[in-house]
Protein backbone atom coordinates (compact mmCIF):
# COMPACT_ATOMS: atom_id res chain seq x y z
CA UNK A 1 0.00 0.00 0.00
CA UNK A 2 1.72 3.76 -1.11
CA UNK A 3 2.48 5.24 2.41
CA UNK A 4 3.11 9.31 2.13
CA UNK A 5 5.42 10.32 4.56
CA UNK A 6 4.58 12.45 7.49
CA UNK A 7 5.91 16.02 6.39
CA UNK A 8 4.56 19.36 5.32
CA UNK A 9 4.53 18.95 1.53
CA UNK A 10 2.30 15.37 2.29
CA UNK A 11 -0.23 16.28 4.47
CA UNK A 12 -2.90 18.46 5.63
CA UNK A 13 -3.98 20.51 2.54
CA UNK A 14 -0.77 19.22 0.70
CA UNK A 15 -1.92 15.29 0.83
CA UNK A 16 -1.72 13.79 -2.48
CA UNK A 17 -5.02 14.17 -4.13
CA UNK A 18 -3.55 11.58 -7.07
CA UNK A 19 -7.17 12.12 -8.83
CA UNK A 20 -8.31 12.63 -12.58
CA UNK A 21 -11.66 14.60 -11.85
CA UNK A 22 -14.45 15.70 -14.22
CA UNK A 23 -16.92 17.57 -12.84
CA UNK A 24 -19.99 18.88 -14.70
CA UNK A 25 -21.50 22.37 -14.37
CA UNK A 26 -20.05 23.18 -10.80
CA UNK A 27 -21.56 24.84 -8.14
CA UNK A 28 -22.00 28.55 -8.14
CA UNK A 29 -22.75 31.64 -5.73
CA UNK A 30 -23.40 34.78 -7.83
CA UNK A 31 -23.40 35.02 -11.24
CA UNK A 32 -21.10 34.32 -14.02
CA UNK A 33 -21.40 36.42 -16.93
CA UNK A 34 -22.91 34.35 -19.83
CA UNK A 35 -20.42 36.22 -22.57
CA UNK A 36 -17.08 34.50 -20.90
CA UNK A 37 -16.10 31.49 -23.33
CA UNK A 38 -12.65 30.11 -22.82
CA UNK A 39 -11.06 28.01 -20.17
CA UNK A 40 -8.60 29.00 -17.33
CA UNK A 41 -5.65 26.11 -17.15
CA UNK A 42 -3.42 25.82 -14.38
CA UNK A 43 -0.14 23.03 -13.35
CA UNK A 44 0.47 21.82 -10.19
CA UNK A 45 2.77 18.81 -8.45
CA UNK A 46 0.87 16.20 -7.41
CA UNK A 47 2.88 13.02 -6.50
CA UNK A 48 0.93 9.53 -7.62
CA UNK A 49 3.73 7.79 -5.70
CA UNK A 50 5.24 7.92 -2.36
CA UNK A 51 8.76 9.65 -2.60
CA UNK A 52 11.65 6.89 -3.79
CA UNK A 53 14.40 8.74 -1.21
CA UNK A 54 11.56 8.90 1.49
CA UNK A 55 10.98 12.68 0.94
CA UNK A 56 11.52 15.23 -1.92
CA UNK A 57 10.57 18.64 -2.66
CA UNK A 58 6.89 19.76 -3.54
CA UNK A 59 8.03 20.95 -7.27
CA UNK A 60 8.87 17.54 -7.53
CA UNK A 61 5.52 15.72 -8.02
CA UNK A 62 3.53 14.61 -11.24
CA UNK A 63 2.56 17.34 -13.26
CA UNK A 64 -1.66 17.54 -13.63
CA UNK A 65 -3.64 20.24 -15.42
CA UNK A 66 -6.61 21.46 -14.05
CA UNK A 67 -9.33 22.91 -16.82
CA UNK A 68 -12.06 25.09 -15.75
CA UNK A 69 -14.57 25.45 -18.94
CA UNK A 70 -16.30 28.26 -18.65
CA UNK A 71 -19.66 28.61 -21.31
CA UNK A 72 -23.01 30.12 -21.49
CA UNK A 73 -22.66 30.79 -17.74
CA UNK A 74 -21.61 27.74 -16.50
CA UNK A 75 -18.16 26.31 -15.29
CA UNK A 76 -16.99 22.06 -15.59
CA UNK A 77 -14.06 21.24 -14.82
CA UNK A 78 -11.58 18.27 -15.23
CA UNK A 79 -8.20 17.74 -14.19
CA UNK A 80 -5.63 15.14 -15.74
CA UNK A 81 -2.23 14.05 -14.86
CA UNK A 82 0.56 14.65 -18.05
CA UNK A 83 1.65 11.28 -19.08
CA UNK A 84 5.23 11.90 -19.06
CA UNK A 85 8.04 9.68 -19.45
CA UNK A 86 8.20 9.64 -16.08
CA UNK A 87 4.63 8.97 -15.00
CA UNK A 88 4.60 6.01 -17.38
CA UNK A 89 7.43 4.57 -16.09
CA UNK A 90 6.88 4.61 -12.24
CA UNK A 91 2.72 3.59 -13.29
CA UNK A 92 4.56 0.46 -14.54
CA UNK A 93 6.29 -0.28 -12.12
CA UNK A 94 4.13 0.95 -9.00
CA UNK A 95 6.18 2.86 -7.48
CA UNK A 96 8.67 5.59 -7.53
CA UNK A 97 12.00 4.68 -9.86
CA UNK A 98 12.69 8.86 -10.16
CA UNK A 99 14.47 10.41 -7.11
CA UNK A 100 15.25 14.06 -5.84
CA UNK A 101 14.67 16.96 -7.73
CA UNK A 102 16.98 17.74 -10.31
CA UNK A 103 19.14 15.09 -8.96
CA UNK A 104 19.61 11.94 -11.17
CA UNK A 105 22.34 10.23 -9.18
CA UNK A 106 19.94 8.09 -7.15
CA UNK A 107 17.44 7.35 -10.05
CA UNK A 108 16.40 3.79 -10.01
CA UNK A 109 18.70 2.60 -12.99
CA UNK A 110 16.12 1.41 -14.88
CA UNK A 111 15.20 4.88 -15.55
CA UNK A 112 18.58 6.17 -16.63
CA UNK A 113 18.41 8.34 -20.09
CA UNK A 114 14.60 8.75 -19.87
CA UNK A 115 13.17 12.27 -19.25
CA UNK A 116 12.92 13.02 -15.54
CA UNK A 117 10.38 15.86 -16.38
CA UNK A 118 7.24 16.08 -14.29
CA UNK A 119 5.12 19.18 -16.58
CA UNK A 120 3.71 20.14 -13.65
CA UNK A 121 4.64 24.00 -13.79
CA UNK A 122 2.71 25.87 -16.75
CA UNK A 123 0.67 25.04 -19.90
CA UNK A 124 0.59 27.23 -22.63
CA UNK A 125 -0.98 27.50 -25.81
CA UNK A 126 0.78 28.56 -29.27
CA UNK A 127 0.52 27.95 -32.71
CA UNK A 128 -2.58 25.54 -32.24
CA UNK A 129 -0.83 23.20 -30.04
CA UNK A 130 -1.58 23.38 -25.93
CA UNK A 131 1.95 22.33 -24.05
CA UNK A 132 2.73 21.43 -20.26
CA UNK A 133 6.12 22.49 -18.98
CA UNK A 134 8.90 21.56 -16.67
CA UNK A 135 12.09 24.05 -16.79
CA UNK A 136 14.26 20.84 -16.98
CA UNK A 137 13.04 18.93 -20.01
CA UNK A 138 10.87 19.65 -23.18
CA UNK A 139 7.40 20.41 -23.70
CA UNK A 140 4.83 17.97 -23.53
CA UNK A 141 1.67 18.12 -25.48
CA UNK A 142 -1.59 17.55 -24.51
CA UNK A 143 -5.01 17.97 -25.73
CA UNK A 144 -6.51 21.50 -24.88
CA UNK A 145 -9.84 20.00 -24.91
CA UNK A 146 -9.44 16.31 -23.16
CA UNK A 147 -6.34 17.24 -21.71
CA UNK A 148 -4.73 13.77 -22.90
CA UNK A 149 -1.49 13.43 -23.20
CA UNK A 150 -0.04 13.57 -26.98
CA UNK A 151 3.93 13.49 -25.80
CA UNK A 152 6.73 15.37 -25.91
CA UNK A 153 7.48 17.82 -28.44
CA UNK A 154 11.05 19.19 -29.65
CA UNK A 155 9.79 21.26 -32.88
CA UNK A 156 10.81 18.01 -35.10
CA UNK A 157 14.19 17.91 -33.34
CA UNK A 158 15.08 21.74 -33.78
CA UNK A 159 15.19 22.18 -29.68
CA UNK A 160 18.54 20.50 -29.36
CA UNK A 161 18.92 21.96 -25.75
CA UNK A 162 17.88 19.01 -22.99
CA UNK A 163 15.71 21.83 -21.55
CA UNK A 164 13.01 24.43 -22.00
CA UNK A 165 11.56 27.11 -20.18
CA UNK A 166 7.95 26.89 -18.43
CA UNK A 167 8.23 30.92 -19.06
CA UNK A 168 8.22 31.28 -22.23
CA UNK A 169 6.49 34.73 -23.89
CA UNK A 170 3.99 35.06 -26.64
CA UNK A 171 4.21 38.13 -28.12
CA UNK A 172 0.62 39.57 -29.19
CA UNK A 173 2.01 41.64 -31.87
CA UNK A 174 4.04 38.54 -34.04
CA UNK A 175 2.54 35.89 -32.31
CA UNK A 176 6.12 34.81 -31.81
CA UNK A 177 7.07 32.59 -28.76
CA UNK A 178 10.23 33.69 -27.34
CA UNK A 179 11.93 30.72 -24.68
CA UNK A 180 14.73 29.50 -24.11
CA UNK A 181 16.82 26.33 -22.30
CA UNK A 182 19.28 26.75 -19.04
CA UNK A 183 21.03 23.80 -18.28
CA UNK A 184 20.76 23.38 -21.74
CA UNK A 185 23.74 20.46 -21.76
CA UNK A 186 22.49 19.13 -18.58
CA UNK A 187 22.18 19.65 -14.88
CA UNK A 188 24.66 22.67 -13.81
CA UNK A 189 26.05 23.66 -17.08
CA UNK A 190 26.61 27.12 -17.80
CA UNK A 191 24.71 27.14 -21.47
CA UNK A 192 21.80 28.65 -22.11
CA UNK A 193 20.54 27.50 -25.43
CA UNK A 194 17.28 30.57 -26.75
CA UNK A 195 14.58 29.80 -28.76
CA UNK A 196 11.95 31.80 -31.43
CA UNK A 197 9.18 30.26 -32.58
CA UNK A 198 6.95 31.34 -34.87
CA UNK A 199 3.31 31.54 -34.93
CA UNK A 200 3.36 28.80 -37.53
CA UNK A 201 5.43 26.57 -34.90
CA UNK A 202 8.91 26.64 -36.39
CA UNK A 203 11.84 27.28 -34.52
CA UNK A 204 12.91 30.72 -36.78
CA UNK A 205 16.02 31.98 -34.47
CA UNK A 206 18.42 29.98 -32.31
CA UNK A 207 21.68 30.82 -30.66
CA UNK A 208 23.65 29.65 -27.93
CA UNK A 209 25.98 31.47 -24.81
CA UNK A 210 27.16 30.75 -21.44
CA UNK A 211 25.94 32.46 -18.14
CA UNK A 212 28.95 33.81 -15.72
CA UNK A 213 27.25 30.98 -13.27
CA UNK A 214 24.97 28.03 -13.59
CA UNK A 215 21.85 28.84 -11.73
CA UNK A 216 18.20 28.10 -11.46
CA UNK A 217 17.30 30.76 -14.50
CA UNK A 218 13.29 30.35 -13.86
CA UNK A 219 11.72 33.41 -15.69
CA UNK A 220 13.22 36.15 -18.17
CA UNK A 221 12.05 39.15 -19.83
CA UNK A 222 10.96 39.89 -23.55
CA UNK A 223 10.20 43.57 -24.89
CA UNK A 224 9.62 44.38 -28.38
CA UNK A 225 13.01 44.43 -29.22
CA UNK A 226 15.18 42.67 -26.65
CA UNK A 227 15.29 40.06 -24.65
CA UNK A 228 16.53 39.75 -20.86
CA UNK A 229 18.25 37.00 -19.18
CA UNK A 230 18.44 36.83 -14.94
CA UNK A 231 21.40 35.51 -13.60
CA UNK A 232 20.88 35.84 -9.87
CA UNK A 233 22.52 33.61 -7.19
CA UNK A 234 19.92 29.96 -6.51
CA UNK A 235 22.93 28.22 -7.76
CA UNK A 236 23.30 24.69 -9.31
CA UNK A 237 26.32 22.47 -8.02
CA UNK A 238 26.82 18.92 -9.15
CA UNK A 239 28.50 18.24 -6.31
CA UNK A 240 26.56 18.81 -3.79
CA UNK A 241 23.94 16.96 -6.13
CA UNK A 242 25.86 13.81 -6.07
CA UNK A 243 26.45 14.36 -2.71
CA UNK A 244 22.73 14.21 -2.07
CA UNK A 245 22.16 17.66 -1.29
CA UNK A 246 19.82 20.33 -2.90
CA UNK A 247 21.16 20.48 -6.28
CA UNK A 248 20.12 24.21 -5.98
CA UNK A 249 21.52 26.63 -3.01
CA UNK A 250 21.50 30.49 -2.39
CA UNK A 251 24.79 32.04 -2.49
CA UNK A 252 24.70 35.47 -1.17
CA UNK A 253 28.73 36.27 -1.91
CA UNK A 254 27.79 36.42 -5.50
CA UNK A 255 26.69 39.52 -7.72
CA UNK A 256 23.41 39.44 -9.64
CA UNK A 257 24.11 39.33 -13.61
CA UNK A 258 21.59 40.23 -16.70
CA UNK A 259 22.70 39.76 -20.10
CA UNK A 260 20.26 41.86 -22.24
CA UNK A 261 20.29 41.04 -26.21
CA UNK A 262 18.42 42.12 -29.24
CA UNK A 263 15.59 39.63 -29.63
CA UNK A 264 17.05 38.35 -32.83
CA UNK A 265 20.43 38.35 -31.58
CA UNK A 266 23.31 36.20 -31.18
CA UNK A 267 25.05 35.06 -28.02
CA UNK A 268 28.25 37.25 -29.27
CA UNK A 269 25.17 40.31 -29.31
CA UNK A 270 24.42 39.33 -25.32
CA UNK A 271 25.38 42.57 -22.75
CA UNK A 272 26.54 41.37 -19.65
CA UNK A 273 24.84 44.09 -16.39
CA UNK A 274 26.63 43.56 -13.01
CA UNK A 275 24.85 44.30 -9.83
CA UNK A 276 24.98 43.25 -5.65
CA UNK A 277 23.60 40.79 -4.84
CA UNK A 278 19.50 40.38 -4.19
CA UNK A 279 16.88 38.02 -5.22
CA UNK A 280 14.05 37.57 -7.53
CA UNK A 281 12.37 35.25 -9.93
CA UNK A 282 9.52 35.87 -11.39
CA UNK A 283 9.01 38.67 -14.09
CA UNK A 284 5.39 40.33 -14.35
CA UNK A 285 6.91 42.31 -17.86
CA UNK A 286 9.34 44.01 -19.70
CA UNK A 287 9.50 46.41 -22.86
CA UNK A 288 11.35 49.07 -23.99
CA UNK A 289 11.17 52.06 -25.57
CA UNK A 290 14.38 53.03 -27.78
CA UNK A 291 17.33 51.73 -26.05
CA UNK A 292 15.83 52.16 -22.53
CA UNK A 293 14.69 48.61 -21.17
CA UNK A 294 12.39 47.85 -18.48
CA UNK A 295 11.70 45.23 -16.76
CA UNK A 296 9.30 44.36 -13.19
CA UNK A 297 10.63 41.39 -10.52
CA UNK A 298 8.66 41.16 -7.02
CA UNK A 299 12.88 41.83 -5.72
CA UNK A 300 13.19 41.12 -2.33
CA UNK A 301 16.97 41.20 -0.56
CA UNK A 302 17.68 37.48 0.18
CA UNK A 303 16.60 34.21 -1.32
CA UNK A 304 12.32 33.94 -1.19
CA UNK A 305 13.07 30.13 -1.73
CA UNK A 306 13.18 28.27 1.97
CA UNK A 307 13.87 24.83 -0.35
CA UNK A 308 16.76 26.05 -1.76
CA UNK A 309 18.95 26.45 1.37
CA UNK A 310 21.54 28.66 1.74
CA UNK A 311 25.07 27.55 0.62
CA UNK A 312 26.77 28.42 4.22
CA UNK A 313 24.23 26.55 6.03
CA UNK A 314 22.49 30.17 7.05
CA UNK A 315 19.05 29.64 8.33
CA UNK A 316 15.94 31.14 5.91
CA UNK A 317 15.64 34.61 6.42
CA UNK A 318 11.77 34.98 6.57
CA UNK A 319 12.44 39.07 6.32
CA UNK A 320 14.97 39.59 3.69
CA UNK A 321 12.87 37.49 1.77
CA UNK A 322 9.80 39.44 1.39
CA UNK A 323 9.51 40.96 -1.79
CA UNK A 324 8.58 44.20 -3.80
CA UNK A 325 7.55 45.06 -7.18
CA UNK A 326 10.28 46.78 -8.61
CA UNK A 327 11.27 48.28 -11.82
CA UNK A 328 14.82 47.79 -12.96
CA UNK A 329 15.33 50.36 -16.08
CA UNK A 330 18.46 49.81 -18.53
CA UNK A 331 20.10 52.18 -20.35
CA UNK A 332 21.87 50.70 -23.60
CA UNK A 333 22.80 53.78 -24.78
CA UNK A 334 25.57 53.86 -21.89
CA UNK A 335 28.65 51.97 -21.32
CA UNK A 336 27.40 51.38 -17.46
CA UNK A 337 27.95 48.32 -16.06
CA UNK A 338 24.89 49.01 -13.27
CA UNK A 339 20.67 49.88 -14.14
CA UNK A 340 18.53 51.95 -11.61
CA UNK A 341 16.20 50.28 -9.18
CA UNK A 342 12.97 51.84 -8.58
CA UNK A 343 9.94 50.30 -6.26
CA UNK A 344 6.32 50.06 -7.72
CA UNK A 345 4.20 50.04 -4.49
CA UNK A 346 4.16 48.95 -1.07
CA UNK A 347 2.61 45.26 -1.45
CA UNK A 348 4.43 42.41 -0.83
CA UNK A 349 4.29 39.55 -2.83
CA UNK A 350 5.10 37.06 -6.01
CA UNK A 351 3.33 35.09 -8.64
CA UNK A 352 2.79 38.89 -10.77
CA UNK A 353 0.74 38.39 -14.14
CA UNK A 354 -0.78 40.81 -16.64
CA UNK A 355 -3.40 40.99 -19.37
CA UNK A 356 -1.45 39.01 -21.90
CA UNK A 357 -2.80 40.92 -24.65
CA UNK A 358 0.22 43.52 -23.25
CA UNK A 359 2.78 40.92 -22.64
CA UNK A 360 6.64 42.41 -24.15
CA UNK A 361 5.17 45.73 -24.34
CA UNK A 362 4.41 49.08 -22.44
CA UNK A 363 1.53 48.15 -20.02
CA UNK A 364 -0.33 49.89 -17.17
CA UNK A 365 -1.92 46.77 -14.98
CA UNK A 366 -0.36 44.20 -12.82
CA UNK A 367 -1.91 41.67 -10.84
CA UNK A 368 0.09 39.66 -7.66
CA UNK A 369 -0.29 37.43 -4.61
CA UNK A 370 0.41 39.37 -2.02
CA UNK A 371 1.31 38.38 1.64
CA UNK A 372 -0.38 40.93 4.30
CA UNK A 373 1.26 40.03 7.96
CA UNK A 374 -0.86 42.47 9.92
CA UNK A 375 -3.41 40.41 8.58
CA UNK A 376 -4.92 37.63 11.20
CA UNK A 377 -4.48 34.32 9.43
CA UNK A 378 -6.29 31.64 12.24
CA UNK A 379 -6.51 28.21 10.07
CA UNK A 380 -3.96 25.13 10.31
CA UNK A 381 -2.22 24.41 6.98
CA UNK A 382 -0.47 27.19 4.01
CA UNK A 383 1.63 26.76 1.47
CA UNK A 384 4.37 24.72 0.94
CA UNK A 385 6.40 28.33 -0.21
CA UNK A 386 6.09 29.86 3.07
CA UNK A 387 4.58 32.24 1.71
CA UNK A 388 0.99 32.87 3.03
CA UNK A 389 -1.02 34.81 0.57
CA UNK A 390 -3.69 36.24 1.79
CA UNK A 391 -4.78 39.03 -0.47
CA UNK A 392 -4.47 39.58 -4.51
CA UNK A 393 -3.00 43.12 -4.95
CA UNK A 394 -3.58 44.99 -8.23
CA UNK A 395 -1.05 47.93 -9.04
CA UNK A 396 -1.74 50.18 -11.29
CA UNK A 397 1.39 51.44 -12.86
CA UNK A 398 0.21 54.75 -14.53
CA UNK A 399 -1.58 56.23 -11.32
CA UNK A 400 0.41 54.21 -8.55
CA UNK A 401 -2.80 53.04 -6.80
CA UNK A 402 -3.01 49.56 -5.37
CA UNK A 403 -6.12 47.76 -4.67
CA UNK A 404 -6.80 44.07 -3.22
CA UNK A 405 -8.86 41.42 -1.92
CA UNK A 406 -8.46 39.88 1.36
CA UNK A 407 -9.74 36.50 1.58
CA UNK A 408 -9.74 36.33 4.88
CA UNK A 409 -8.28 34.34 8.10
CA UNK A 410 -9.14 31.19 7.30
CA UNK A 411 -8.00 30.66 3.77
CA UNK A 412 -5.22 31.54 1.30
CA UNK A 413 -4.99 31.96 -2.75
CA UNK A 414 -3.07 30.93 -5.26
CA UNK A 415 -1.66 32.51 -8.47
CA UNK A 416 -4.73 35.39 -10.22
CA UNK A 417 -5.30 35.04 -13.92
CA UNK A 418 -6.64 37.79 -15.58
CA UNK A 419 -9.26 36.96 -18.17
CA UNK A 420 -10.12 40.20 -20.70
CA UNK A 421 -13.57 41.00 -20.93
CA UNK A 422 -14.15 40.62 -24.35
CA UNK A 423 -10.69 40.52 -26.94
CA UNK A 424 -11.45 44.41 -27.39
CA UNK A 425 -11.89 45.76 -23.99
CA UNK A 426 -9.21 48.07 -23.01
CA UNK A 427 -5.88 46.49 -20.49
CA UNK A 428 -7.27 45.17 -16.87
CA UNK A 429 -10.97 46.04 -18.53
CA UNK A 430 -11.64 42.13 -17.15
CA UNK A 431 -11.94 39.41 -14.78
CA UNK A 432 -9.12 37.90 -12.01
CA UNK A 433 -10.09 34.03 -11.42
CA UNK A 434 -7.95 32.79 -8.22
CA UNK A 435 -8.10 29.52 -6.37
CA UNK A 436 -8.98 30.26 -2.93
CA UNK A 437 -7.69 27.33 -0.59
CA UNK A 438 -10.45 26.88 2.28
CA UNK A 439 -8.30 25.17 5.02
CA UNK A 440 -11.20 24.30 7.63
CA UNK A 441 -13.37 22.58 4.65
CA UNK A 442 -10.46 21.50 3.14
CA UNK A 443 -11.99 22.28 -0.13
CA UNK A 444 -11.25 24.87 -3.14
CA UNK A 445 -12.99 27.69 -4.76
CA UNK A 446 -12.29 29.75 -7.82
CA UNK A 447 -13.43 33.40 -7.32
CA UNK A 448 -14.15 35.44 -9.96
CA UNK A 449 -13.18 39.02 -9.55
CA UNK A 450 -13.93 42.48 -11.46
CA UNK A 451 -10.35 43.21 -11.96
CA UNK A 452 -10.91 46.61 -11.75
CA UNK A 453 -12.54 46.44 -8.34
CA UNK A 454 -10.61 43.69 -6.19
CA UNK A 455 -11.81 45.20 -3.04
CA UNK A 456 -15.57 45.06 -3.55
CA UNK A 457 -14.79 41.09 -3.28
CA UNK A 458 -15.76 38.19 -5.67
CA UNK A 459 -18.68 38.79 -8.47
CA UNK A 460 -19.25 34.65 -8.46
CA UNK A 461 -17.67 31.98 -6.27
CA UNK A 462 -17.60 28.59 -8.09
CA UNK A 463 -17.58 26.57 -4.99
CA UNK A 464 -15.81 23.14 -5.39
CA UNK A 465 -16.46 19.96 -3.35
CA UNK A 466 -13.18 19.06 -3.63
CA UNK A 467 -9.53 20.29 -2.57
CA UNK A 468 -7.15 21.19 -5.37
CA UNK A 469 -3.58 21.04 -4.37
CA UNK A 470 -1.16 24.52 -4.11
CA UNK A 471 -0.50 25.25 -8.38
CA UNK A 472 1.88 26.96 -10.05
CA UNK A 473 1.20 28.92 -12.77
CA UNK A 474 -1.59 28.99 -15.42
CA UNK A 475 -3.69 30.71 -18.20
CA UNK A 476 -6.62 31.68 -20.03
CA UNK A 477 -7.15 30.93 -23.46
CA UNK A 478 -10.50 31.80 -25.23
CA UNK A 479 -12.92 28.98 -26.76
CA UNK A 480 -12.11 29.78 -30.38
CA UNK A 481 -8.77 29.25 -29.67
CA UNK A 482 -9.14 26.01 -27.89
CA UNK A 483 -11.80 24.59 -30.03
CA UNK A 484 -9.37 25.65 -33.05
CA UNK A 485 -6.31 24.01 -31.03
CA UNK A 486 -8.48 21.04 -29.91
CA UNK A 487 -9.70 19.94 -33.38
CA UNK A 488 -6.97 20.22 -35.30
FE1 LIG B 1 7.33 30.08 -12.20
Amino acid sequence: MSHFPDLPEYTGFNTPLRAELDITDCEVEGEIPSDIDGAFYRANPDPKFPPLLGKDLYFNGDGVITQFRFKDGKVDLKQRYVRTDKFRAEAAAGRALFGAYRNPFFDDPTVAGLSRGTANTNVLLHAGRMFAYKEDSHPVEIDPITLETKGNHDYGGRIKSVSFTAHAKIDPVSGDMIGFGYDAKGIATPDVAYYVIGPDGEVKHETWFQVPYSNLMHDFGVTQDYVIFLVVPVCSSLERARQGAPTFGWDASKDVFVGIMPRYGSGADLRWFRGPNCFCSHVMNAFNQGTRVYIDVPMSKSNMFPFFPDVTGKPFDREAAAGRMTRWSFDLSKPDEGWEKRQLGNMVGEFPKIDERYATLPYRHGYLCVVDPTLPFSANGGSISGLRVNKIGHVDHATGREDSYWVGEKSSLQEPCFVPRSKTSAEGDGYILVLANRYEESRSDVLLLDAQRLSEGPLAVIRLPIRLRSGLHGNWYDGDQIEAAGNR
